[in-house]
């Protein structure tokens, strides 16, 4: 069977969009309506006026993405692309954590589940989390979850004290810094650029720290340098091919593992077989307890005001 055939048959007999995160195989990419970061996926969910939401992602951003639409139908490829990032952080655990620390406001990064973002007061992505924290006054203390990389990161750059989730994602804490400096030894014309989930050593060595469109848009200012780039290898991609001219190198993993570099075993559960499948099925269907969701849906809504 043409699965990209019957894929874009199905996408208009159903009135569907398919929105993609820079971390899907190739395949799904290309036939995506849409291939962005979370924060670019929320914005893309929010304004579709198709039937279907087709979710080329992981859980938390097709969560997202029902949370904004609570009656449109969202599908996800495989119900079990989870984010190691969001399992860190367990809605009962994070409620007791938030009892010890009264009179905080609660910032969120988007990778986490709707039960922990309906105990925030807004929502942020590797995208806007310096705006967002910002717009936050001096001396408001303020909680920051799942991620203390990126919590780390935050700090540091706006010179706030938080009180950070000891969480992390597997994927971006793989990287070798040893193997890192080695590679850069080889290729002492590269610039290393890193996206903020990456551990502090990592992100010493990063000319350029952000979002993995960010990261993109750096390159694009600079299309013929070198880059070895610390993030998930899927990114390469749409990198390529918005700047061919720029040699690319993936960061190394600890791991020796085929490609050396770092993959999300979440992101890569999707297949292009898989999506057509939860198309012609509509299912796996991604649903979000309407309580929990009318909690969630304020700091996301928030987060979306404050990135205009
Ligand atoms: P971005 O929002 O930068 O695309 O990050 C998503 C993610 O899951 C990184 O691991
Ligand atoms: Fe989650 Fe990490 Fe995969 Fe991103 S790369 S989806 S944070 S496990």
């Amino acid at each position: 069977m043409d699965f990209k055939e019957e894929i874009l048959r199905l996408k208009k007999e159903k009135n569907a969009v398919i929105l993609a995160h820079y971390y899907q195989f190739p395949e799904i990419q290309e036939i995506a309506d849409y291939v962005g970061d979370s924060l670019g996926l929320s914005q893309k969910a929010a304004e579709t006026d198709a039937d279907v939401i087709v979710f080329a992602g992981v859980h938390f951003m097709a969560e997202t993405a029902k949370i904004l639409n609570p009656s449109k139908k969202v599908v996800l490829p495989d119900l079990n692309a989870g984010c190691s990032l969001a399992d860190s952080c367990p809605p009962e655990a994070f409620s007791e954590f938030l009892k010890q620390h009264p009179n905080h406001k609660v910032v969120t990064y988007v990778n986490c589940s709707a039960e922990v973002k309906a105990m925030t007061d807004i929502v942020c992505t590797s995208s806007n989390a310096l705006k967002i924290i910002d717009s936050i006054p001096e001396d408001q203390p303020i909680i920051f979850a799942p991620d203390r990389n990126l919590g780390s990161y935050i700090m540091k750059e706006t010179g706030r004290d938080m009180i950070l989730w000891d969480g992390s994602c597997l994927v971006h804490e793989a990287f070798s810094i040893d193997k890192l400096i080695e590679l850069h030894k080889k290729h002492p014309d590269a610039t290393i650029i890193a996206h903020p989930e990456s551990e502090a050593h990592i992100l010493k060595t990063a000319a350029y720290i952000g979002s993995t469109a960010g990261m993109i848009n750096y390159v694009k200012e600079n299309p013929e340098k070198k880059y070895i780039v610390a993030t998930e290898v899927g990114i390469l991609h749409e990198m390529q091919k918005r700047i061919p001219e720029a040699v690319l190198i993936p960061a190394p993993a600890k791991e020796d593992n085929t490609c050396a570099c770092s993959e999300c075993g979440y992101m890569k559960m999707n297949t292009l077989e898989k999506l057509y499948k939860c198309m012609l099925e509509e299912s796996p269907e991604v649903n979000v307890d309407e309580k929990i969701a009318k909690k969630a849906l304020l700091p996301i809504e928030r987060m979306l005001e404050l990135s205009k």
